[in-house]
C-alpha cells in the first residue's frame, strides 16, 4: 500500500478546510487528537487536527507515525512575523525550525533580577547528559526542512497570488511575543522569519524516526510592521499547500 503523506494543523480553521478538499474521507480520533484520512488524486492523505502548541503537536505527530507510517508530514498553519520585509499573508517554508522556548539563564543571585536578553540558547538533544550542566548543549538546534519537500513547495509558488512565498526559519514555542525587542532578538540570535507554537515539536519527532518534515507558515500577524491579524490566513495557507501535496505525491 502507498504511505499517507500527513497534513498537520493546530485549530478547526487551520486543519478542517484541507480536510473538507480530500475525497472519501473517514474521520479517526486518538486523544483529542482528529484525524481526516482520505485521498488527493486517489493518493492517500491524512490531515491531522492536532490542537495548539508543542505537547499536542509532539504527540500527535508521535501517534501518526506508529500508525500510520506516513512517507512525509507537513506542518502548517498561521504565524506572527518576525521580519518586517514579511507581510500579513506572505507564506514561509520552513527552510529550518529551531524551538524558541528552549532557554538557559543567567546564573543569578538573590535580588540580582531577571535578564532575558542574556539568556541562552538550549539544546536538549545536544547529549544524554544534563543540559544545564554540559556545555555543547548552549547551543540552538535547528531541524532542516526536506529537500524534496521544499523542492515541491518551490515548483508551485506561483499558484499562490495573496503574497510571497519565501524560504525562512520558522520558530516555536508555547510563547507568544508581543515585545517587538524580543522579536528583533530572536530574529537576530536565531534568524527567525515567523514565530507559531507547532512546527519544533513536529520536526523534532519526524527527526526522531526519520520521516521527512516540512513546516509551511502564513503571516496572520506582524508586530514588526504592525501587520494587523487577520484569519483568512488560514484557509490561504491551506489552498497552497494542498498544491504543494497534489505537486509532491506526483512525483513519489
Ligand atoms: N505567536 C505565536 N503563535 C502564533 N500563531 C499565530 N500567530 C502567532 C504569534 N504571533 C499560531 C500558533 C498557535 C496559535 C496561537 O496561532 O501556532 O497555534
Amino acid at each position: 500500500a502507498q504511505k499517507p503523506v500527513i497534513v498537520q494543523g493546530p485549530m478547526p480553521i487551520e486543519a478542517e478546510e484541507f480536510a473538507q478538499k480530500l475525497d472519501d474521507v473517514k474521520e479517526e480520533t486518538s486523544g483529542s487528537f482528529v484525524f481526516y484520512k482520505g485521498t488527493l488524486d486517489g493518493y492517500p492523505v491524512i490531515v491531522t487536527k492536532t490542537g495548539k502548541g508543542m505537547e499536542n503537536t509532539a504527540a500527535a505527530t508521535a501517534i501518526a507515525i506508529e500508525k500510520y507510517e506516513p512517507l512525509a508530514i507537513i506542518n502548517q498553519g498561521t504565524s506572527g512575523g518576525h521580519d518586517a520585509d514579511l507581510n500579513v499573508f506572505d507564506i514561509v517554508l520552513g527552510k529550518r525550525t529551531v524551538n524558541i522556548g528552549s532557554l538557559k539563564t543567567a546564573n543569578k543571585e538573590e535580588g540580582e533580577g531577571i535578564d532575558p536578553t542574556i539568556w541562552k540558547p538550549m539544546d536538549l538533544m545536544a547529549s544524554e547528559g544534563s543540559a544545564g550542566e554540559d556545555p555543547d548543549a548552549e547551543n540552538i538546534r535547528y531541524y532542516d526542512g526536506n529537500q524534496e519537500l521544499l523542492s515541491s513547495a518551490n515548483a508551485v509558488k506561483d499558484t499562490y497570488t495573496k503574497g510571497k512565498v519565501v524560504e525562512g526559519t520558522i520558530g516555536s514555542a508555547d510563547v507568544w511575543n508581543n515585545e517587538v525587542d524580543r522579536i528583533n532578538w530572536f530574529h537576530e540570535k536565531y534568524g527567525t522569519s515567523v514565530e507559531e507554537m507547532e512546527g519544533a515539536a513536529a520536526a523534532q519527532i519526524a527527526s526522531a524516526y526519520d520521516v521527512p518534515f516540512l513546516g509551511i507558515r502564513v503571516l496572520s500577524n506582524n508586530k514588526v510592521n504592525d501587520g494587523q491579524y487577520n484569519p483568512d490566513t488560514a484557509a490561504a495557507n491551506q489552498e497552497y499547500v494542498y498544491e504543494v501535496v497534489k505537486h509532491y505525491i506526483s512525483n513519489s
